[in-house]
């Protein structure tokens, strides 16, 4: 059976207040963990020679109808995590990126995110790409008016996917952690053909041995495309 290739992996990280509620701590101790475990499998990714993206879910448009105290706790730890995470990806030749509407975010997390796009731009091992107050009906809708307001009064499949913000890749491989099976509005343009991977797993536990075993079972998958 041919190995099947893994240029582009989504993650759906869910799962941090479980995490923290089963062992009677607060939500925010979720996602500091949470926070912690994502440099093991940005690692592995950097390793992985096949993978080249690596998209993960870290803020939905629909996040901000959480208490304002976990939103406001979300938008510090982000700017603490970029700023912690600088050596890792330049060690590890990671190349950062952010989708979503960051314009809803305070300035200077916006100033953050933008330098650590800059600094990490010349990285080649992996773009990680983080989707911060991403929503995919909105980055499609954004796609079509921008579109629109080039003068196109009709579109093709190849502009749209193009017009996303999303650098553009189909996804190969879709993985959530913590037992939901549903996407959340995350990527639903991308995902078409993708393989998707559930795990009970929460994702302050989730490692890159997990991973690795979700990836050798895709590589087993016979992927047909509508094809024989
Ligand atoms: C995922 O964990 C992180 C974000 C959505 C920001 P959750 O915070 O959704 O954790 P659960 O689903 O409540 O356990
Ligand atoms: C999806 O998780 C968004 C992120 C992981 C950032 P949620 O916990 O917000 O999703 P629902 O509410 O269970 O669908
Ligand atoms: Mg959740």
């Amino acid at each position: 059976m041919p190995k099947t290739a893994l240029k582009h992996l989504a993650i759906i990280m869910d799962g941090n207040g479980r995490w923290a509620k089963k062992r009677g701590l607060s939500r925010t101790k979720g996602h500091e963990a949470g926070a912690e475990a994502i440099r093991d499998i940005t690692t592995y990714c950097a390793a992985h020679t096949e993978i080249e993206t690596a998209t993960f879910y870290a803020f939905s448009t629909e996040n901000w109808k959480r208490p304002k105290l976990e939103v406001e706790f979300l938008m510090k730890l982000l700017e603490r995590y970029l700023k912690n995470e600088l050596a890792t990806y330049q060690e590890h030749g990671v190349r950062f990126k952010a989708i979503g509407c960051l314009d809803q975010f305070s300035k200077a997390l916006q100033k953050c995110i933008a330098k650590t796009e800059e600094l990490t731009k010349d990285n080649t091992n992996l773009t990680q790409i983080l989707a911060l107050n991403y929503g995919s009906r909105s980055e499609i809708t954004s796609a079509v008016n921008k579109l629109m307001a080039e003068g196109k009064t009709s579109v093709s499949e190849e502009e749209i996917s193009q017009a996303l913000q999303t650098p553009y890749t189909d996804i190969d491989l879709l993985i959530r952690t913590s037992g939901e099976q549903r996407l959340s509005n995350f990527l639903l343009w991308q995902i078409s053909y993708a393989e998707f991977a559930f795990t009970p797993t929460l994702w302050p536990d989730f490692s890159a041995e997990e991973l690795d075993t979700i990836i050798h079972d895709f590589t087993q998958r016979s992927r047909r495309f509508g094809g024989l």
